[in-house]
């Protein structure tokens, strides 16, 4: 049988450089080429905040708005987020923002058409947990708030269901280290309830 030819594998960990902080983490993460969603994708959208945050915020993906300004949770995801934020008295400065996945993944009828998001798959997440596992190795946060199903799967497994431990504390070895989690639904999950206020 062939072996596989290397760029059919899908790992970041090639471009993760060790023992970095946090800008030298995030130069190198515009250039990972750890799987195929930088190819479509305009930018790597990496973590921001402190270092010395208590709470990491861990989302699915960038959507469109994120991949344009290189930020996580920009869009109008991240308006709702910043809200919730300020309902649970978590000041979003406290806290460091990032997504499981760091390329946009989307479908286009044609170029020039709206760019549909789309679930990044368990093997993208695996690839792209390289730098997640970065991510947390320098914060080391006390908590970790899951914020949706993929975020879950990444950090978790892929059986992780968000509405069987939504809102309860989880204590598991995530990467290596003994860690933390809340689980909770993702804002883009709020925003298309039918009773958004309720959600
Ligand atoms: N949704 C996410 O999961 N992450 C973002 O950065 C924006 C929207
Ligand atoms: Fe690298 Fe993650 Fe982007 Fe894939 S999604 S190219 S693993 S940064």
């Amino acid at each position: 049988m062939p072996t596989k030819a290397p760029e059919d594998r899908y790992d970041a960990a090639p471009f993760v450089p060790e023992d970095a902080g946090l800008d030298v983490l995030r130069r190198a993460a515009a250039e990972c080429r750890g799987c195929p969603l930088h190819r479509a994708a305009t930018r790597t959208v990496f973590g921001t905040g402190s270092t010395e945050a208590r709470v990491m915020l861990v989302g699915e993906q960038p959507g469109d708005q994120e991949d344009r300004q290189g930020r996580p949770f920009v869009g109008p995801a991240g308006k709702l987020l910043d809200r919730a934020l300020a309902e649970a008295g978590i000041d979003p400065s406290g806290a460091y923002v990032t997504n499981a996945v760091k390329h946009f993944k989307f479908t286009q009828a044609e170029p020039g058409k709206r760019r549909i998001h789309k679930a990044p798959s368990l093997r993208e997440m695996t690839a792209c947990g390289p730098w997640l596992a970065a991510e947390l190795a320098l914060v080391e946060p006390e908590l970790i708030v899951i914020l949706g199903a993929t975020a879950g799967k990444a950090l978790l497994g892929s059986s992780f269901r968000v509405s069987q431990v939504r809102g309860t504390v989880l204590e598991e070895e995530i990467h290596g280290r003994p860690e933390r989690l809340v689980p909770t639904v993702h804002p883009s999950a709020v925003l298309r309830a039918d009773d958004r206020e309720s959600a």
